[in-house]
């Protein structure tokens, strides 16, 4: 069976080819490496032994997208390829439309084409925005609070109405939490560009010495400690949450939105504190001002991925940070030093 992933050469994108090549796919990458270095295919055929192809093919390019599919004969695809930044989608919400909806269309026209219609799609629990109480469920109503969050509501809106005008087609709805982390042989990991915006880069990039101290966005929110609550979830196991929800949509048809968390909050100075002990290394940090748009507690339900896709988060938070540790330490400047 062949996997079309977009967005493959990406962090989550990454971890799921592993897992993918792993489990005994055959897996082709569409990536337009805008966001991602080509030295990482070679981190993925190191830690696999496994070869595959790779396709440096932008989303939008139609033309670049029908090769791939003429070329690959494709069972199914995982679309990771998307741009992500919170901040950067409510400056330049006209980039984040085109290229997140814009690319979607043009994926699953040229699936429609090619009789391809099994998609696993990445979505974020971003999509819930403000709710009034946690954890939070699947069928609550979605009210992103940025532009980046709307293209994913709005895609799964759109790729629900293509379930509903053809029966033949399966789509999975994954609502990430918190991923973070790292593969443990330590060859892949997340690479930000610039100055991480996500705490667990941000704290692994004071610990390894490239950046000075930490800002702890709020520390008077309505939780234990006055700092936010987030469902923190291992890059690993978000990884195996793909390869469950591609048994689903070979298996049924229609689409449906699965949360990929663990059901457990844990607070930025539970986060600084685990660090710390997993580590034993220290993390400079200082109280800051709460972050525009932040949100006290988010956690999930993850019940519905357990019932219906048979899969759970197993590894914890203090695996999370050695993990994500080890990565930054052997790779401080991330794939740059390579590419
Ligand atoms: P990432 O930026 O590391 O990976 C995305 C990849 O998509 C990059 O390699 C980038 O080059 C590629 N890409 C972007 N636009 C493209 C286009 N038009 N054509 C081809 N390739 C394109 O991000 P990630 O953290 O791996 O996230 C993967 C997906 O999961 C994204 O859709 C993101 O919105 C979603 N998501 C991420 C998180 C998170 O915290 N990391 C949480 C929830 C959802
Ligand atoms: C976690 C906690 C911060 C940085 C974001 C996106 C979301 C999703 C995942 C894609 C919060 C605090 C952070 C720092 C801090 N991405 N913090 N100092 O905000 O839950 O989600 O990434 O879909 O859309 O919004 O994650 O890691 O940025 O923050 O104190 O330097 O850490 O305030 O409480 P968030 P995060």
């Amino acid at each position: 069976m062949t996997i079309l992933v977009t967005g493959g050469a990406g962090y989550i994108g990454s971890h799921t080819c592993v897992a993918l090549l792993e489990a005994g796919y055959e897996i082709a990458i569409l990536d337009s490496f805008q966001n991602s270095k080509p030295e990482l295919l070679k981190r993925i055929k190191e830690i696999t032994g496994k070869d595959f192809k790779a396709y440096d093919v932008d989303l939008l390019d139609s033309d670049g997208v029908e090769r791939v599919f003429s070329e690959c004969s494709i069972d199914a695809v995982i679309h990771f390829a998307g741009l992500k930044a919170v901040g950067e989608s409510v400056a330049n919400p006209l980039h984040y439309y085109h290229n997140n909806i814009v690319g979607t269309l043009v994926l699953c026209q040229t699936m429609q084409k090619y009789g391809v219609n099994r998609l696993v799609f990445s979505s974020s629990a971003t999509v819930y925005g403000v709710q009034e109480t946690v954890p939070l469920t699947e069928d609550l109503p979605l009210c992103p609070a940025s532009p980046y969050g709307r293209t994913k509501m709005m895609i799964e809106q759109i790729l629900t109405d293509i379930c509903s005008s053809d029966s033949n087609w399966s789509v999975a709805l994954l609502r990430y939490f918190n991923p973070v982390g790292a593969h443990p042989s330590g060859l892949i990991g997340e690479d930000p560009t610039g100055v991480p915006n996500n705490l667990l880069p941000f704290v692994t990039q004071v610990a390894v010495g490239k950046l000075n101290q930490l800002s702890v966005y709020g520390n008077d929110y309505e939780t234990p400690d006055g700092t936010g609550i987030r469902d923190y979830i291992h890059i690993m196991d978000l990884a195996n949450g793909h390869l469950k929800a591609l048994n689903w949509v070979t298996l049924n048809t229609g689409a449906d939105a699965f949360n990929l968390g663990s059901g457990t909050g844990h607070s930025v100075m539970q986060v600084i504190k685990t660090f710390e002990e997993a580590t034993g290394v220290k993390i400079s940090y200082q109280a800051a001002a709460r972050r525009p748009g932040d949100i006290a507690i988010s956690y999930a339900d993850p019940t519905k991925a357990k019932r219906l896709l048979g899969w759970q988060t197993e590894r914890s938070l203090l695996e999370m940070c050695v993990d994500a540790w080890r990565w930054q330490r052997n790779n401080p400047n991330g794939y740059q030093s390579e590419s």
